[in-house]
Formats: structure tokens, C-alpha cells, sequence
């Protein structure tokens, strides 16, 4: 894409990031994608926060996921209709989305954007966290995902480089 219509896409494609993040690696690499593409950071708060204690939150997550238990969210997007590009971050918990992920995506009408969606992991990759989200979001665009270990921001900055902006 040249330089010009580069330009063109960021004036007139409204992007959206937003994600949660249990013990800050996924939230560094949403700023890291804020820094490049721009548009608005939200962050989604469970009204309950989870445990502190690890084995805590390994098992109450575990639960919640087994029952489809949606946690009560606090998040502040105005108007998600006015935005065409949602990056959509969360940690791989039990090789799927965090469940305050889940709320937002099924509270959301996510119809007819396109969906990036971003992952952190300790090893496991996005597990089935792609298919959930496309299942979540049916009259999305969900496009391929980044998947990163950890916090590995130079990870996040090399995928974006090579797919971001989006090639139409
Ligand atoms: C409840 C829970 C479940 C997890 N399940 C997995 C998993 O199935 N596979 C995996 O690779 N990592 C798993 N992890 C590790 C996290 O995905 C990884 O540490 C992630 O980068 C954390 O992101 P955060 O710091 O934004 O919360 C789990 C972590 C927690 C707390």
C-alpha cells in the first residue's frame, strides 16, 4: 500500500482497540498496537475482580468457562457502531477467551467490522480462541489473529509490520 493511501485508510477507518488483561501482558501489547495504529485504548474491568491468588483464578476461570458463566463488565465504549476496526485482546485462558472478553463480545454488535483479534499465551498459542471469537462475532469479519507469548512486544510490532495496515 503506498504511503498515500495509507494515509487515506488511518483518516477515514476508525479503529478500536479493547481488551483485559489479568496480569498486564496482554495490555502491553494492546498499547504497543495503540502506538501504531492508533485510534481508542479501552481496557474491560470485571466488576468482580478475579482472584490474586493464582490457583484461585486457574480454578474459578476453569468454572466459569465449563458453565458459561459471563462476568458483569465495566467497559468504556461510547458508541462501538461508530468504529470499523476492533483489535480484540485477551489472555488464552484454558485455550479459549477470557470470559470478561466473552461478556463484551456477546453485549456488543459487532456486525460488519472487521475483527483483529490478539492473544497472549504461556505456550498454548490461541487454542481455540479464533473460532470463539468468529462464533461470538457471526456477522463479523474476523481477520488472522496474533498470537503472542507472554508480553513479547517485539513480537506484536513485527506482526504488525507486516499486517497493518490492512491490504484491502
Ligand atoms: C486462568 C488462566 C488460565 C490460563 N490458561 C492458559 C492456557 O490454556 N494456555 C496458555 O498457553 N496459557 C494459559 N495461561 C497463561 C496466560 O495466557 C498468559 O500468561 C497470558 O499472557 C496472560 O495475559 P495477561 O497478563 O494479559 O493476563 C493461563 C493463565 C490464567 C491466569
Amino acid at each position: 500500500m503506498s504511503a498515500k493511501n495509507q494515509e487515506l485508510q488511518s483518516a477515514t477507518t476508525k479503529v478500536l482497540i479493547v481488551y483485559y488483561s489479568y496480569s498486564g501482558n496482554t495490555g502491553k501489547v494492546a498499547h504497543e498496537i495503540h502506538r501504531i495504529a492508533g485510534g481508542d485504548l479501552v481496557g474491560i474491568d470485571p466488576v468482580e475482580p478475579y482472584p490474586g491468588n493464582y490457583n484461585a483464578v486457574v480454578e474459578q476461570a476453569k468454572r466459569e468457562l465449563l458453565t458459561g458463566y459471563k462476568p458483569k463488565i465495566r467497559v468504556s465504549v461510547k458508541n462501538i457502531t461508530s468504529y470499523d476496526t476492533v483489535f480484540v485482546g485477551s489472555p488464552n485462558w484454558w485455550h479459549t477467551i477470557a470470559p470478561p472478553v466473552i461478556t463484551f463480545l456477546s453485549e456488543s454488535d459487532m456486525s460488519g467490522k472487521t475483527i483483529i483479534p490478539f492473544i497472549t499465551h504461556g505456550g498454548g498459542g490461541l487454542g481455540r480462541s479464533a473460532e470463539d471469537i468468529v462464533a461470538l462475532c457471526p456477522h463479523a469479519n474476523v481477520l488472522k489473529s496474533l498470537s503472542v507469548y507472554g508480553a513479547d512486544v517485539k513480537a506484536a510490532q513485527q506482526w504488525m509490520a507486516a499486517n497493518w495496515p490492512i491490504q484491502q
